[in-house]
């Protein structure tokens, strides 16, 4: 009898292996992975991280925030390049998108916050609040007061929302967990012009979308917006548990010395596997290569499967990709494995797929013969 809390449903299957973009189970079964642990080893089980770990784990662990970190300085330069950012760690999408409501509501002194229905912002009260999903929030009692939601790229929506006590509308650009649903252009578009207009904050959750996932370091450079806080986490560090929001700078004194904080945020060693991370992505044009073969997985799935009666609509952006379809998706995702393949599900109807964005294009094209059969 397993001596664990039963809330996750978990496979028979356990990994105990991985090479590169392969998992292997305890009787030694490969198995091509298309979820990166639910898009967060964005690079696979990749050597540089691998090195950068071991080097650290010889040199210290751990150090508390009571002292200089260089690797935090490290990465926070890596993830801001030339925008104009301040970077606070801590260790995962909850924890970066609380830390998100915490600097929205002191930097502005108001408390309401927008976010949108079926978005996913986490599983602690504040995140929970913020997401809108009721299945996500039932029994826990009273949530964070002055959340709404608003409805998903429509604009007339966020407007009838707001108040004089708005601090701050909170996005997925793509919303992840209910489906892979991207935003409309349009919509980002006067999204962001109205936040501007109106001084409230834009909060974009980078958690499922950022760090390379769609193509680009973040989804919100595809939508040509630059939102007020970014918050991140899953593929940060490739596996190791981390998380960060980017706040613009002027935001810097609402997070003065005592306001926020976090034991194990920016640890040596998930700092370490991020910055190894970043210089992977950020070198040698690998971005480009993520957005072209994206495109590439993206055709290749309409052209084999857009046809197939039980495919109701493919969408996405990258490496973020859904399958909405009316086959039962828990029987898929096994028949899948069976076939040696690790896929995910989404909402209620939406296989998602989130490779490794080392990818090559004859592992895309033997994935989606797996998909061809399949839906045979
Ligand atoms: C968009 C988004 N925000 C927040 C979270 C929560 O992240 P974590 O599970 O690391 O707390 C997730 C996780 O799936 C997510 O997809």
């Amino acid at each position: 009898m397993s001596k664990l809390f039963q809330n996750y449903k978990r496979a028979e299957i356990e990994f105990v292996k991985a090479d590169g973009n392969y998992l292997f189970d305890k009787d030694g079964k490969k198995y091509l992975d298309f979820s990166s642990g639910i898009g967060v080893t964005n690079l696979g089980f990749h050597l540089p991280v691998k090195k950068a770990l071991m080097q650290q784990v010889e040199q210290i662990w751990h150090t508390p925030n009571l002292y200089q970190n260089s690797l935090q300085e490290e990465v926070a330069k890596k993830l801001i390049g030339d925008y104009d950012y301040l970077a606070f760690f801590c260790n995962s999408g909850a924890e970066a998108n609380e830390a998100a409501i915490k600097l929205a509501r002191k930097a502005t002194g108001k408390g309401e916050i927008i976010s949108f229905q079926n978005s996913f912002h986490g599983r602690t009260f504040g995140s929970m609040s913020a997401t809108g999903q009721d299945k996500i929030k039932e029994g826990f009692g009273d949530l964070v007061p002055h959340f709404s939601y608003a409805v998903y790229n429509d604009m007339e929506s966020v407007k009838n929302l707001v108040s004089q006590q708005t601090a701050a509308v909170m996005i997925e650009l793509i919303q992840g967990e209910s489906g892979i649903h991207p935003a409309d252009q349009d919509f980002v578009t006067e999204l962001s012009a109205f936040c501007k207009q109106n001084n409230l904050l834009l909060i974009v959750d980078e958690v499922q979308t950022g760090i390379g996932r769609t193509g680009k370091l973040f989804a919100f450079e595809h939508y040509g917006i630059l939102p007020d806080i970014v918050t991140l986490a899953k593929g940060l560090a490739n596996g190791l548990p981390a998380g960060a929001i980017l706040g613009k700078s002027q935001l810097g004194s609402a997070f003065h010395y005592g306001s926020h904080g976090s034991t194990f945020g920016g640890n040596k060693l998930a700092m370490a596997a991020a910055s190894a991370t970043l210089d992977s992505l950020l070198t040698n044009r690998f971005l480009d290569n993520v957005e072209e073969k994206g495109r590439f997985l993206f055709k290749s799935l309409k052209n084999e499967l857009g046809h197939k009666v039980s495919v109701k609509q493919i969408r996405g952006l990258g490496f973020m990709i859904g399958i909405e379809t009316s086959e039962d998706i828990t029987s898929f995702v096994g028949k899948a494995r069976e076939n040696g393949l690790i896929v995910l599900t989404a909402g209620s109807n939406v296989i998602r797929l989130l490779p490794p964005l080392t990818l090559s294009k004859d592992e895309i094209k033997y994935a989606v013969g797996i998909f061809k059969r399949i839906f045979n």
